[in-house]
């Protein structure tokens, strides 16, 4: 954590932050106090469900949005305060930002090489230095060879290359990413994060990355847990716990971070999945399991957890799976 030898102020610092937004006429808390800080280069990972507040809370670190109350500072900038133009130059200069969704970094009808030069244009940057940053970028992301593709001729990986790319044209300090990897299979989605790994390194980057796989977080120094808008156990801490043993009686102790994942559960329904053995948390047989189930299973399997969830409620079950 932070260290008292002087210059060391959390290069992040999130001081009870708080996020409503107001629909229609009631109000709907993403975030309710959220305390963190974050060294200058560092990396760290967001887990939580869906609904969580993750979204939200990136959102406010990349001036998209305000916070309703609480101090949020990045580096030197007050983000309460900044409005107007200066939000929109700290948007463009200090923080990039990466989706799962590339399209929100690519126009797919301009050339990889086009898209990189893109925000660089918004800056003002000069034809010749816009040349020079997005040849340089693109070969840092591994897809020199394909710069003057456009994105629909590249692969899902190869398009989140491009859209890292984009996010980092203006030389931001901070390197935002909400699910970069959710849209992609395994192998891609290891070499995604490997690449934002080293581009920390490369250019000195801080990263705050929002992710629901413990794998993908894993690339990250530090991993934060949020649930119901605020934040919860930091599972850093178990890495170095000792790996769970199983016994001949087929028992297993949990470590601290997975027990806090299902303490409020009323149940807890082991499943077993191709990829290894699930132990999910269940409220109520028919409320908000889905949202959660939604985020956990891959998204083909919906059409079974629904079946499983009729077959749980029984007798009002055969009536509701006709109308499905
Ligand atoms: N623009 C918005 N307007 C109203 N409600 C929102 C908006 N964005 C998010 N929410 C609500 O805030 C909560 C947190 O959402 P979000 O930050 O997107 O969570 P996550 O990214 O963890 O899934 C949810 O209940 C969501 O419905
Ligand atoms: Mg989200």
């Amino acid at each position: 954590m932070a260290s008292n030898n002087g210059g060391s102020a959390p290069y992040i610092n999130c001081k009870n932050v708080v996020k409503a937004y107001t629909v229609s006429d009631h109000e709907i808390v993403a975030l309710r106090g959220i305390d963190f800080t974050m060294q200058r280069g560092e990396m760290v990972a967001i887990v939580g469900p869906s609904g969580a507040g993750k979204s939200s809370l990136l959102n406010l670190l990349g001036g998209l949005d305000t916070p309703t109350a609480g101090r949020l500072t990045v580096g030197d900038t007050n983000l309460i305060d900044l409005k107007g133009r200066a939000l929109a130059t700290y948007r463009l200069h200090r923080v990039g930002f990466v989706w799962q969704q590339v399209g929100r970094n690519l126009l797919f009808h301009r050339s990889a090489h086009h898209n990189v030069t893109l925000p660089m244009m918004m800056a003002g940057t000069k034809h010749f230095h816009r040349r020079r940053r997005a040849k340089e970028l693109l070969a840092a992301v591994g897809i020199a060879e394909h710069a003057h593709k456009r994105p629909a001729l590249l692969s899902g990986g190869q398009q989140q290359r491009v859209a890292i790319a984009v996010a980092l044209a203006n030389h931001p300090d901070l390197l935002l990413a909400d699910e970069p990897t959710g849209a992609l299979d395994r192998d891609s989605a290891a070499q995604v994060m490997q690449l934002i790994a080293d581009l920390r390194q490369r250019y000195g980057l801080t990263i705050l990355m929002v992710t629901h796989d413990m794998e993908m977080a894993a690339y990250a120094a530090r991993t934060l847990t949020l649930r119901d808008g605020a934040l919860g156990q930091d599972l850093t801490e178990s890495a170095n716990e000792t790996p769970p043993q199983l016994d001949e009686e087929g028992r297993i102790q949990l470590p601290a971070a997975v027990r806090s994942q299902l303490a409020e559960a009323v149940r807890v329904a082991v499943e077993i999945r191709p990829e290894g053995v699930l132990l999910r948390p269940e409220q109520d047989l028919a409320d908000d399991t889905d949202a959660l189930l939604q985020d956990i299973l891959p998204h083909k399997q919906s059409h079974d957890t629904n079946r499983r969830r009729l077959f749980r409620r029984n007798g009002r079950a055969k009536a509701q799976e006709v109308h499905e």
